[in-house]
């Protein structure tokens, strides 16, 4: 049988119960592949490899080595989580590893989105087998591969991932989230006791905020990017939509406009706000967001993101226009 392949007879998970059989199955499955050897995982803090990762946790304790590259384009407390709740938290083996300068040196002056995604894509690559080449011994190599990713292997994922990890480590994978639907990754996320703002996190691209911060990436303009996001995430939060609305982010496009502020005339970046619903991300349409909603939110962006004095909010379906804005 193709181990790829759904079994008819395979029962969707749909409740704490099946969720909670089904870790009990795969960390039984995963201590028989592995014994006693040392597994890697290269943890975004998506949901996908955080799932992987408490699982191998629970299975296989501190023999899980998980690598969590911060490349700089990550939103604000992202990492700050990936340490407290893999490290802190679940007592993991986690290596963290701040690349930021790395990254931002390489992208400096690059505005060609696709070259900037292949940059970000290949350092990423080249900073995981740095690192696992300094671990000796290891022979697994974990994924969050999970099945619309096998079934879709022209979809969105596939077509915007930059390569993948590299084959030439040589290692063998361990995959236990490859037959689930994302819906079922989340029931066996909340078994393991992660987080609701891991397990029901939006869907949030490779490249990070990179691809939000347009045209060549300034530390400044990524700074007012990650502050103004962190702010309508918040917003989101309270007004009760971060689990309704499918993906919500703001942009800062590398233009400037006129201001005023104190008599003064300032030259500073706009904001965009982006808020869509879809299915599949291949159509999308916009969140209604109620009026004092994002008069609150333009306050709050204006008030407290430094160099920037403009709010919008994009009104535009996909198609014509993408997601994002890169
Ligand atoms: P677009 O902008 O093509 O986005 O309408 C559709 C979905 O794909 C995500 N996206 C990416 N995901 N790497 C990823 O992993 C990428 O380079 C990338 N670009 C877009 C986007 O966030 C949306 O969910």
């Amino acid at each position: 049988m193709d181990s790829n392949v759904r079994p008819q007879t395979m029962q969707r998970i749909t409740t704490a119960e099946q969720a909670k059989a089904f870790v009990e199955e795969k960390v039984a499955e995963i201590k028989a592949q592995v014994k006693d050897g040392k597994v890697l995982l290269a943890l975004s803090g998506g949901v996908d490899s955080s799932v992987v990762a408490a699982l191998l946790i629970k299975a296989i304790g501190k023999n899980l080595v998980s690598v969590h590259v911060n490349h700089g384009l990550l939103r604000k407390g992202e990492p700050e989580q990936v340490i407290d709740v893999f490290r802190n938290k679940l007592g993991g083996n986690l290596i963290y590893i701040d690349a930021t300068d790395r990254f931002l040196d390489k992208l400096a002056g690059v505005s060609d989105p696709e070259q900037k995604r292949k940059i970000i894509g290949k350092e990423f690559i080249d900073v995981f087998a740095e690192e696992a080449k300094k671990l000796d011994g290891i022979k697994f190599l974990a994924q969050g591969t999970i099945y619309p990713d096998i079934l879709e292997s022209d979809g969105v994922k596939a077509h915007h991932n930059v390569g993948g990890l590299p084959q030439s480590l040589n290692f063998e994978l361990v995959e236990p989230v490859k037959l689930l639907f994302k819906d079922e990754v989340r029931l066996i996320g909340k078994a393991l006791g992660l987080p609701d703002s891991m397990v029901y996190r939006q869907p949030f691209p490779g490249p990070g905020l990179g691809v939000r911060c347009t045209g060549a990436i300034t530390r400044d303009r990524l700074e007012a990017l990650r502050e103004s996001d962190a702010i309508l995430r918040e917003e989101f939060a309270n007004a009760g939509l971060a689990g309704k609305v499918w993906q919500y982010f703001t942009i800062v496009p590398d233009y400037k406009s006129t201001g005023v502020k104190d008599g003064k005339r300032l030259w500073d970046w706009p904001v965009v706000i982006r808020a869509v619903n879809t299915k599949d991300a291949m159509s999308a349409t916009i969140e209604e967001i109620d009026y004092a909603l994002l008069k609150k939110i333009t306050d709050r962006i204006l008030a407290e993101v430094k160099g920037v004095n403009r709010v919008l909010y994009d009104l535009s379906p996909k198609p014509i226009a993408t997601i994002e804005w890169e």
